[in-house]
């Protein structure tokens, strides 16, 4: 049975790269599967953490998916932690994945940076955390932005290897599903870095909670270069922030590079951040209206989290029983 599912860490506010590389694509996929969102606040803590601040973050995370469009009328939207079968399976998984396949993820060499001794265990083992994720629910399709292509095809080896290791035919391979047109979007400052929550700079990026005025200010500020707009997309590859911005109104618009820049072609970038800011605005304001409200009422957000959560836990147990016995551990 086809199931989907995402996760998103409630490290930070959530900001345009989260909204076009993954949240857009979750909510039209709903109308097809049903899906499972998770705000994964056990793979936040593989770094260090406020403690306040990370439950003000998960509820703030809840609030602007639901402000998104994730229907938690009829799909699945709870916070890692509250269902304990993602670190049973990742135990598991840990004892599956190789050390080689880790080492090679770029994603733990950068966020590891050069001090890897001084790294948490934790952000090492963090792609097995993700696969046990996915795999508890033996989701099928996996909506993400490019950056976690590289996790994804682990999860996929992890899924292969425990099926091989035990003669099962037991998890599904799950399948990225990846946006065309914004699946890396770039920070507004340097068009050769992605759009973080991590960036310390917040002109880096577009948040959804953002105001219109905001917006339009890091619009104008956000680093182009002095030619014109090009006609064809092969052209702007040599000038990264001009292509991230072009990518931005293309996907915010539903065109393709192509079709955005037959529109602008010719044009200088002052004029085409006008329009930018116009369609941008359009688009994140009921967001960003839509997430003020429900983050007025907290007792809501936490009520959600928390069917979300049964609701998990129901899918996931007979799963997870079924692993223990294939695994071999008594259920005295
Ligand atoms: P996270 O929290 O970094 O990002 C959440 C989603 O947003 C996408 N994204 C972007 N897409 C385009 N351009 C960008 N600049 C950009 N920045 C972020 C990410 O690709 C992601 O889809 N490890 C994951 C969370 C996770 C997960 C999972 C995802 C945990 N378990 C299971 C899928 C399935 C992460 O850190 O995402």
């Amino acid at each position: 049975m086809a199931r989907v599912f995402s996760g998103i860490q409630p490290t930070g506010t959530l900001h345009l790269g989260n909204y076009l590389g993954a949240i857009r694509n979750w909510g039209r996929l709903q109308n097809d599967y049903p899906c499972l969102f998770c705000i994964v606040d056990m793979h936040a803590i593989t770094v260090p953490q406020d403690p306040s601040v990370l439950r003000q973050n998960t509820r703030e995370v809840a609030a602007g998916l639901m402000a998104a469009g994730v229907d938690v009328r009829n799909h699945v939207l709870f916070n890692q932690s509250a269902v304990p079968g993602h670190a049973q399976l990742a135990w598991i998984f840990n004892c599956v994945a190789r050390l080689g396949w880790l080492s090679r993820m770029t994603q733990f060499k950068e966020k590891a940076g050069k001090n890897r001794e001084n790294a948490s265990v934790g952000l090492y083992a963090y792609p097995n955390l993700m696969a046990a994720d996915i795999l508890l629910y033996k989701a099928t399709h996996v909506p993400v932005g490019e950056d976690q292509k590289q996790h994804l095809e682990l999860a996929r080896d992890i899924a292969q290897k425990f099926n091989n290791d035990y003669g099962v035919a037991f998890f599904p391979l799950p399948e990225p599903v990846i946006m065309t047109i914004a699946p890396r979007v770039m920070s507004l400052r340097d068009g050769t870095k992605k759009m973080s929550k991590s960036d310390p700079s917040d002109y880096a990026r577009l948040n959804l909670t953002d105001d219109a005025d905001t917006m339009a200010l890091k619009i104008r500020k956000a680093k182009t270069d002095p030619a014109p707009l090009p006609d064809s997309s092969e052209d702007l590859k040599a000038r990264p922030e001009a292509d991230n911005l072009l990518g931005i109104y293309a996907a915010l618009a539903d065109l393709s590079r192509e079709e955005a820049l037959a529109r602008h072609a010719g044009r200088q970038f002052s004029a085409f951040k006008e329009d930018l800011t116009e369609l941008l605005v359009s688009v994140l304001a009921p967001i960003n209206a839509a997430l003020r409200r429900f983050l007025a009422d907290p007792g809501y957000i936490d009520s959600v989290l928390r069917t979300g959560a049964e609701q998990a836990s129901a899918l996931a147990r007979p799963i997870l029983t079924e692993v223990s016995d294939i695994v071999g551990f008594l259920r005295p």
